[in-house]
């Protein structure tokens, strides 16, 4: 069984102080293989920011898979936003993850994508040549090995959530991806922890789709508070906890989904409790 922390959407600038705390303490003991960052670590891209994200990153166990998301580019300095959109996120935050945005274990392949773009606003974009790297970085693994993708804007719709704005390209990206053994889609920008299956392709191969919401910061979605996903992994069997923050009882268990990948996809089970 592999274990997975996934935390996204930390808004350094409009942090909460205490639950960043927390979180940190809880990440540390949960023991996961994976820690799983998926973008916005800063409010405003500004080199404060980065630092305090990057003092937060620092205290979190390894390997760390990073990404940047759509507020780790300038939005006011548009000189900074158009040539240099990454040079905070590169000189602060990209040092602290796994090489090549890639982990692989006897369990499970992850690789991360950046989905951020200087020119789509607040929206994202998976290219042609993104979809290229996910289906080399898949192609010699054995069976028992568990695909997963992470991006920040999600590029799939999970089947019994609320309406989610997709990356642009998503539409053709996301069979293909499928098609590579992509089982499991992980990402931010949301702010609202949820997981489903979305059935895709032609031959009924399925992915799940999991968002994390905003660990941290005081950009939550009504009724859902601050969380990450605790995901475990084992082999078809794919378990997605919301830990969600609770004041002066730190990050605790807050829902449970769990799947098994049969003959039609992936299944939701029932509750185990
Ligand atoms: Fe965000
Ligand atoms: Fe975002």
């Amino acid at each position: 069984m592999r274990k997975i922390a996934h935390l996204s959407d930390f808004h350094f600038g409009t942090h909460e102080p205490a639950v960043t705390a927390d979180l940190v303490k809880s990440v540390l003991e949960v023991k996961a293989d994976l820690v799983v960052l998926s973008g916005d670590f800063t409010q405003r891209a500004r080199r404060w920011q980065f630092q305090e994200a990057r003092k937060f990153v620092e205290q979190l166990p390894e390997p760390k898979l990073v990404i940047p998301g759509n507020h780790d580019m300038p939005l006011f300095n548009i000189l900074a936003r158009l040539f240099w959109p990454f040079s905070g996120y590169n000189e602060f935050i990209e040092p602290l993850g796994v090489a090549g945005q890639s982990y692989r274990d006897e369990g499970m392949a992850v690789i991360g994508l950046n989905t951020a773009r200087r020119f789509t606003g607040k929206n994202g974009r998976v290219s042609k040549e993104q979809v290229a790297r996910v289906r080399d970085f898949f192609s010699d693994l054995g069976e028992s090995v568990t695909r997963v993708l992470v991006t920040h804007h999600p590029l799939g719709q999970a089947d019994n959530e609320v309406f989610v704005d997709l990356a642009f390209g998503s539409r053709l990206a996301l069979p293909e991806v499928v098609n590579a053994g992509v089982q499991m889609l992980l990402s931010g920008h949301h702010h609202r922890g949820a997981s489903g299956a979305i059935e895709e392709t032609e031959d009924r191969e399925q992915a799940l789709i999991v968002y994390a919401g905003t660990a941290n910061s005081t950009r939550t979605r009504e009724g859902d508070g601050n969380t990450y996903n605790l995901i475990e992994v084992d082999g078809r069997d794919i378990k997605v906890e919301v830990m969600r923050w609770v004041p002066g009882a730190g990050f605790k268990e807050a829902r449970t989904s769990q799947y098994c990948y049969g003959e039609d996809g992936w299944e939701l089970l029932p509750a185990r409790t």
